[in-house]
């Protein structure tokens, strides 16, 4: 386990309050791993500012029945493969398939994978969770 250090944080009363309600809500047992998720979560967003070797996932939905549509999209998988892990194919229902992406590589090639299927014709929703590779993060 890493060393622990331990700091004094001074907050306006109704701040704390309020941090107090919104942990209790994601049931945080304590503020010190609220606190560490923040931060944690604020490193990885810096990762992704500035270009690092990320990791996440992209999450499109679609109607499969539009065969162009498909194909288009497995064109696009194709053409980036160097970035994608792994792809989750789920059958939502008749009409809708779920597909998740893993994707790794550099912040600004995920980010142009991500935008490029979200922008075809055809795709109903489409998420990016931009996460990371942990290596920068403790
Ligand atoms: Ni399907």
């Amino acid at each position: 386990m890493a060393l622990l250090s331990r700091f004094g944080i001074s907050l306006p009363k109704d701040l704390l309050a309020d941090f107090d309600k919104l942990i209790a809500k994601k049931n945080y047992t304590n503020r010190s791993e609220a606190f560490r998720d923040l931060i944690r979560q604020e490193l990885v967003k810096k990762e992704w500012e500035e270009g690092e070797d990320v990791a996440g996932t992209i999450t499109i939905i679609y109607d499969h029945h539009q065969r162009e549509l498909v194909t288009k999209l497995m064109d696009i998988q194709h053409d980036h493969g160097k970035n994608i892990i792994s792809t989750q194919h789920i059958h939502i229902d008749h009409h809708n398939c779920m597909e998740i992406i893993a994707v790794r590589g550099s912040a600004k090639e995920t980010q142009k994978l991500a935008d490029t299927l979200k922008s075809v014709k055809g795709v109903k929703h489409s998420t990016l969770g931009m996460s990371s590779t942990g290596k920068h993060i403790r």
